[in-house]
């Protein structure tokens, strides 16, 4: 599916993106090779970052912050505070 129409960004795009350490809708368009046109897709861009970026306590990853990783992070944050 594409998620930026004037780039030709598709889902699999901006995951890698993300996934090799863009934290930013610009550093997603960066790591694209892109650059934003019409700025229609960076709510779309912003939300598939916050659905794979670790939830961090004091800089450090939470486990289980992603879908299927072991630990419930609202638990840990709890138990962190
Ligand atoms: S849809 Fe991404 S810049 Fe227009």
């Amino acid at each position: 599916m594409y998620v930026c129409i004037c780039n030709a960004l598709n889902t699999g795009a901006v995951n890698k993106a993300i996934d090799d350490g863009a934290s930013t809708v610009a550093q997603v368009y960066k790591a694209c090779g892109a650059a934003p046109q019409c700025g229609k897709c960076k709510c779309a861009i912003r939300e598939m970052l916050d659905d794979r970026t670790p939830l961090k306590v004091s800089g450090q990853p939470v486990a289980g912050a992603l879908p299927g990783t072991p630990a419930d992070p609202l638990r840990v944050a709890v138990r962190a505070a």
